[in-house]
This record gives C-alpha cells, sequence and structure tokens, in this order.
C-alpha cells in the first residue's frame, strides 16, 4: 500500500488543510502518513509493537526514535530511505517522495504534535454571519440565489481536532458530489480563514433543477430563529443571507447533513431517484431487456455466486454500459430452489429483489435498492443481504452501500460459466448464455475499468481511495449522545455561557438539559426535539410576560425580482419599514436595504 496512499495523503492535505497554522499542518500530515503506512504494524494495536509504537509525537520523541529538529538523526527518518529493503520502512515497501519529504519537513519543525486541537478562539455567531455575508457579496447579483453554505463552525467551536475537521470536509466533497448530476466534482469551497464555512453553487450539482435544497430546509432542526428584541443584528444579517439567496435556511451543519443525507428519504429526494428500478433504467437510457436479447459481451456482461460477501444465497451480478460509465445490477434471492437457482436457470431465474450501482455524471457512484416488483425500497430485506459485522446488520440504499463499497467496485468470482460449459443439454439456450457469463478476465478488466474510474473522481473530492470512509465514520459519531461544548456551540454560545444560562432558566432545565451541569450529556434525538424550544428558551427571560398582542394581517407584496428584497420575518419588516419610515405592505428595495445596513453599521461603531 504504502508507495502509492503517501502520495494520495500527500495531494489530500494539500487540497484539504491550508488552515492558518503551519506546524499543525505538518504534525496532520504526518499522522495522516502514519496512519495509512505504519499503524498496521506500529500502532497501539499493531503487530510490531515491540520495535516501535506510533501514538503520539511526544511518545515517539520519548523513545527516541524521532529527534526535534534533525531528521537525519530520528530513525524514523532513516528507516524510510534505507537502502536495505528489509530494513527500509514500511516493510517491503517505500514511502512517496513526497510522504518522505513531509515527514522530513515535520521533523525539521520541531516533531510538532498532532493530537493538538486548535487554539480555539470561538468564532461567533455574528463573525459566522459576517463571512457568510462578505462572501455572497463577492458574487454576481445573478449568482446569489443559487449559492448555499455547510458550516463545521459549531465542531470548532466545540474543540474538534484539526483531523476531524479536514475529514469534515472530505467527508462533505464526498457527499455533496455523491449526491450531483453535475458532469465535474465540484468540492464546497472553504470561504473564511478557520475553513468552517463551505460555499456551494446549487447548479454545479443540479440541485436547482432538482428543487434539492427545499426538500434539505424542510428537514432540517437546527435553524436558529434569531431575536428581533435581543439578535436585533444577527437577524439582520440573516435576513439579508436569506433575501440575496431566496431561500429560507441559507446554511446547515455538515455533520446533519452527512448523517440525514445519505439516508433515506433525503437520499432519494437529493438525487430524485425514480419510485422503480425501470424508470431508473429508462430516464439513464438503458433498455435492460434489449442490451440481454441483442447484446449480451457487447453491452451488457453477468456473472453468478453462490459464495456472495452479503447475500445468504446465490447472487447474480449484471454491468451495462451506458452514457456515464457502468450501470451495475445485482439479482438477489431469498433462497435457492427451482427458478432461483441461477445454475439451472441462469437466463430465466426469478429473483427476489435487487441492488443497483451507477455512475453519475462525474464519475462517483448512485446506488439502488429494488423488491422482487422493482420497486424501490429504502432498506433492503435482511433475508436476502445483510451486513453481518455491523452493529446494525440491514443494509440500508446510500450510506450501508457508501460505507462497503468504498472503493467503488467489489470483486466476485463467477461460478456460472463453468456449470454452463458443462451442461450437456440444457433446457435453456447455452451459447446466449455463454455469450452472457463471460470469461472471469472479461468481467475482472470491465472491474478495474470501473474501479478506476470511481477511484480518479474520489480523490478529486480529496477522498483517500481505501481509506477510512468519512461519511460513514462521521454518522456515527453524530448519532451518539451530546456534551456540553457541542451543545453550546449548536446554538452559537461557548460553554460557560449555555451552562450559565442553564443555571438560571429553569425552562432550559425542564428541556432536559439540566444533566449537561454536572458533565452529563443530551441524547441526539432529544436535542434535535427540543432544539426550537431551547432556543426560545434562550431568548425568553426567566419572568413570565403577558402575551404580546397579534400583530394584524397585512398583505406583503412580493418583492421586486430585481431591486426587491425578500424579508420573511412579519416583526423585521415591520421594524425595517418602520426605519425607512414607510407602510408594513410597501415593497422594500435592495437600496434601501443597504442604507439601513449602513446606519445600523455607524451606530455599532459609534
Ligand atoms: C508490515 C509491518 C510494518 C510496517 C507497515 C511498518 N513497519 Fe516499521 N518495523 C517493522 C518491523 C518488523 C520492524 C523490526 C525489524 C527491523 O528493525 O528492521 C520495524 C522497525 C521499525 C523501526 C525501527 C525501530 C527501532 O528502534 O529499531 C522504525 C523506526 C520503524 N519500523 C518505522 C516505521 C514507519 C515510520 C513506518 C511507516 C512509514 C513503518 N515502520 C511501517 C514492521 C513494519
Ligand atoms: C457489507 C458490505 C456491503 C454492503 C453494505 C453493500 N455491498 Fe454491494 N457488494 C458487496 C460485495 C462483497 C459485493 C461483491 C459480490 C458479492 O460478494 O456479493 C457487492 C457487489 C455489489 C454489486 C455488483 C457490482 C460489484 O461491485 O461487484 C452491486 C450492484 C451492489 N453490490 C450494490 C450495493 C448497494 C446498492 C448497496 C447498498 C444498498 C450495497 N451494495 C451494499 C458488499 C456490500
Amino acid at each position: 500500500m504504502g508507495k502509492y496512499l503517501g502520495s494520495i495523503v500527500l495531494s489530500v492535505l494539500i487540497l484539504g488543510v491550508q488552515t492558518a497554522n503551519a506546524q499543525q499542518n505538518l504534525a496532520q500530515q504526518a499522522s495522516l502518513i502514519f496512519e495509512q503506512s505504519c499503524l498496521g504494524c506500529h500502532g497501539p494495536h499493531g503487530s510490531f509493537t515491540e520495535n516501535l509504537v506510533i501514538e503520539s509525537a511526544q511518545g515517539l520523541i520519548d523513545s527516541g526514535a524521532v529527534v526535534p529538529g534533525n531528521p537525519d538523526a530520528s530513525v524514523l527518518y532513516t528507516r524510510l530511505l534505507h537502502p536495505d529493503p528489509v530494513k527500509r520502512m514500511p516493510l517491503g515497501e517505500q514511502l512517496s517522495p513526497q510522504a518522505i519529504q513531509a515527514i522530513n519537513a515535520w521533523i525539521t519543525a520541531g516533531a510538532p504534535s498532532w493530537e493538538v486541537q486548535h487554539d480555539a478562539k470561538f468564532i461567533t455567531t455574528d463573525e459566522m454571519l459576517t463571512a457568510i455575508q462578505q462572501h455572497i457579496r463577492t458574487l454576481d447579483a445573478f449568482d446569489r440565489p443559487f449559492a448555499r453554505y455547510f458550516t463545521t463552525t459549531h465542531l470548532y467551536n466545540a474543540g474538534e481536532s484539526l483531523e476531524a475537521l479536514s475529514a469534515y470536509r472530505v467527508a462533505l466533497s464526498k457527499l455533496v458530489n455523491s449526491l450531483s448530476w453535475g458532469f465535474q466534482i465540484v468540492n464546497p469551497e472553504p470561504i473564511n480563514t478557520a475553513e468552517t464555512l463551505f460555499y456551494i453553487d446549487l447548479r454545479q450539482y443540479g440541485w436547482d433543477e432538482r428543487n434539492a435544497w427545499p426538500q434539505i430546509e424542510n428537514v432540517y432542526p437546527y435553524a436558529i430563529a434569531f431575536d428581533a428584541k435581543t439578535q436585533g443584528s444577527h437577524l439582520l444579517k440573516y435576513t439579508f443571507l436569506q433575501g440575496e439567496m431566496r431561500c429560507d435556511v441559507p446554511f446547515v451543519h455538515v455533520d446533519w447533513f452527512l448523517a440525514t443525507a445519505a439516508l433515506p428519504p433525503l437520499y432519494h429526494d437529493i438525487l430524485a431517484l425514480p419510485d422503480t428500478e425501470r424508470e431508473l433504467e429508462r430516464q439513464l437510457g438503458i433498455d435492460v431487456e434489449r442490451n440481454l436479447r441483442n447484446a449480451p459481451g457487447i453491452r451488457v456482461w453477468r456473472a453468478g455466486t453462490n459464495d456472495s460477501g452479503v447475500s445468504n444465497h446465490n447472487r447474480v451480478v449484471e454491468r451495462h454500459t451506458f452514457q456515464y460509465g457502468a450501470y451495475w445490477k445485482s439479482h438477489d434471492f431469498a433462497g435457492s430452489a427451482g427458478a432461483q437457482n441461477i445454475f439451472t436457470h441462469p437466463l430465466s431465474f426469478e429473483r427476489d429483489g435487487g441492488e443497483v450501482i451507477f455512475n453519475l455524471p462525474n464519475g462517483l457512484q448512485g446506488y439502488y435498492v429494488a423488491d422482487g416488483l422493482g420497486n424501490r425500497i429504502d432498506v433492503a430485506p435482511t433475508e436476502i443481504v445483510s451486513n453481518p459485522a455491523a452493529s446494525d446488520p440491514a443494509v440500508r440504499n446510500g450510506l450501508s452501500c457508501i460505507g462497503c463499497h468504498t472503493e467503488g467496485m467489489k470483486t466476485f468470482e463467477d461460478a456460472v460459466r463453468t456449470v454452463i460449459e458443462q451442461t450437456r443439454n440444457p433446457n435453456f439456450n447455452k451459447p446466449h448464455a455463454l455469450r452472457l457469463y463471460v470469461e472471469q478476465t472479461v468481467m475482472d478488466d470491465l472491474l478495474e475499468q470501473d474501479t478506476a474510474r470511481y477511484r480518479t473522481a474520489l480523490e478529486t473530492t480529496g477522498g483517500v481511495f481505501g481509506g477510512i470512509e468519512p461519511v460513514h465514520r462521521f454518522v456515527e459519531k453524530f448519532q451518539g449522545p451530546i456534551e456540553a461544548p457541542s451543545a453550546a456551540a449548536a446554538v452559537g454560545l461557548e460553554t460557560q455561557t449555555f451552562l450559565t444560562e442553564i443555571e438560571k432558566k429553569s425552562s432550559l432545565q425542564n428541556l432536559g438539559l439540566a444533566g449537561l451541569l454536572s458533565g452529563g450529556n443530551v441524547k441526539r434525538d432529544v436535542w434535535t426535539d427540543q432544539f426550537q424550544d431551547i432556543i426560545t428558551a434562550l431568548n425568553t427571560p426567566e419572568v413570565i410576560r403577558p402575551e404580546p398582542e397579534p400583530t394584524p394581517d397585512v398583505i406583503i407584496p412580493d418583492p421586486d425580482p430585481i431591486t426587491g428584497v425578500y424579508i420573511p420575518d412579519r416583526n423585521l419588516r415591520a421594524v425595517i419599514a418602520g426605519r425607512l419610515g414607510k407602510s408594513v405592505s410597501e415593497p422594500i428595495t435592495r437600496k434601501e436595504m443597504a442604507r439601513i445596513e449602513e446606519i445600523d453599521l455607524e451606530e455599532r461603531n459609534n
């Protein structure tokens, strides 16, 4: 593995971690190289720990393997260049020149620790909103309605390590591009120096055509409704963003997005996957019947196995060539008798379900699961396929596939062709079957091409081929309980400020947050359910006051598409109209909005 991994790791890093702190960059690079190429043998649970344990930078220094500032005196470095292959590390291989250079640079810089968390300077909500506001202003007004943002600011504020933050970024790139009908891989673009805010253009992924963002907004639980009285300046900025982007939710949390958009229903909705496998094939321009009839060995190939890695019974895999690359479908069975026997019915078996992997236009993969009738389902029935190694054995569309098909295609051995060859008087068309169930080498070549296509695309997202799968990693993490720093960061507060609020307000304690005061945690589902109430409670003083008089309904006209500003919040609209000396029902223009912002700025500067 070492040979190519080193250079991949490095290119990931060059793309991935251009954070302010160069020392930490070097440490992250070194740590990733160790993770990819050394930990199998020298990690805390490695097979050669008696020779060397790589756990922390300090540990390496203490053991003498690394002499800070002096690579040539560091056995950990000299071993990378050792002329004797038996002594050179990683054993039996050699790192890429870039990776060796990275280790050299790290030691030269004093072998800084990779475990350090960033020097946690809290990014305030105001700083975050300002950064997005400034970025959107750099865009042409025509493009602003297609801009959206993702944020890891709350994770950064909660003290996430740089390694995790850069892995979140890779996971985001991988998922966004795996939900894309765009022709190219386009990575979300960091817009602030801490690299916690990422910009996307909906059109790059075909999300404008498929109305993807409103579906994300519909289920997004963590939008903060800023309070017009106490958070007027936040609200003004947020409303500005909503107006420019013409949307309700201008940005979403990356960790929530990974955990939600990788699974149905959002996974299906964003990709707009149709209700039946046949319709999917029609949309992709694949005529399965005709391919099987006319073009076995030319546009369609099959292999069958009775030793599947996921299916409990026989399994047939079938590859069609189409405009974006490969369309693979599996035929899965709940039994192996009669028409479920692929060895006696290689052309006419009756399947109980199927799974599909197809190339997206950008080279990554889309996934689909169908029942016996070809209707789309969210979860494969466990009696047909399951993942016995996982804590949850159910195979769910999207996430499960992404988590296991980390290298795109999976290899398999065909067992059907040999049986067909040996069948003397079959009750099926033997020459046709032999054209379809091709030699293993033919299938292997196709599989190799498809793997290469996926690999190129994946590496463009910054992902590591065959490395730790980042989407899956963070989904599991997201589902775990939340501790005070993460909870505080999610509502935009520093930990102590948040804890003080909980101490003060019985309303917050009653929302299940009392446990945080004594170092406990909140379950994710509870937190999500209560989130909006928590925000309200934070904005509401302890004293109970009478309900305000309801404001009479006024008709708000649609804003002029070119000069107008859209302000969905009724109260804010009233405040702004008031400051402009207008009535609530009069349209507000961009110009007037800009004036308000200037006044606001002046007031704050005075
Ligand atoms: C396949 C297992 C394997 C991998 C992978 C591997 N090593 Fe080793 N390493 C060994 C074995 C076995 C020894 C002991 C043999 C020897 O000293 O030559 C060793 C010895 C060493 C030593 C010498 C320790 C000492 O104090 O004598 C260093 C340093 C070292 N490895 C560093 C690394 C680094 C850095 C990597 C990753 C770039 C790495 N190794 C990857 C198996 C491995
Ligand atoms: C636990 C690992 C695992 C999971 C989860 C998984 N697969 Fe697979 N998949 C495999 C293996 C292993 C093969 C190779 C054939 C075999 O052994 O069955 C394969 C093969 C396939 C193939 C044939 C093409 C190829 O790569 O060989 C398709 C199509 C497929 N899987 C679709 C899916 C879809 C869709 C999902 C998600 C719903 C999914 N798989 C989830 C392990 C998995």
